[in-house]
């Protein structure tokens, strides 16, 4: 197995006080042990989020909840997944009970193409909930 060793950088941040005791309260509450760590979550955060908005490549999760026994309801969504196989990654059906299903379709690609796919989904009539999760590809 080959590793890959990341340097680390240090640098010092001057804050307000009370600004650093509230970051201090709302990363404790998130979980954090340590600055870095959440301070290194929130910088990539903001590349996300700027990947988001500039259109760049990103990979996400779109969720979709529905009635099945809508009619043609079924047809579309298969049938927009299949319009949009290229930026789909893999996609899980499960049975949530006996009329709802959930499916979780796994993407990568251009930001605008995985916008299109999930407002395409989210607009088709049956379609009780829609989510649309976007993270990092790594890069
Ligand atoms: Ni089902």
């Amino acid at each position: 197995m080959v590793t890959r060793k990341t340097s680390i950088s240090r640098f010092g941040v001057s804050l307000e006080a009370d600004l650093l005791r509230r970051f201090d309260s709302h990363i404790a509450a998130e979980g954090y042990t340590n600055r870095s760590k959440a301070i290194a979550d929130m910088i990539r955060k903001e590349f996300v989020s700027d990947t988001f908005n500039r259109g760049g490549v990103i990979a996400g999760v779109i969720t979709i909840f529905y009635d099945h026994h809508k009619r043609e309801l079924v047809n579309r969504i298969m049938d927009i997944q299949h319009d949009h196989s290229g930026i789909i990654i893999s996609a899980q059906h499960i049975h949530m009970d006996h009329d709802n299903c959930l499916e979780i379709i796994a993407v990568k690609g251009l930001c605008p193409k995985i916008k299109e796919l999930s407002d395409s989904l989210k607009s088709i009539k049956g379609v009780k909930h829609t989510t649309l999760s976007v993270t990092t590809v790594g890069k």
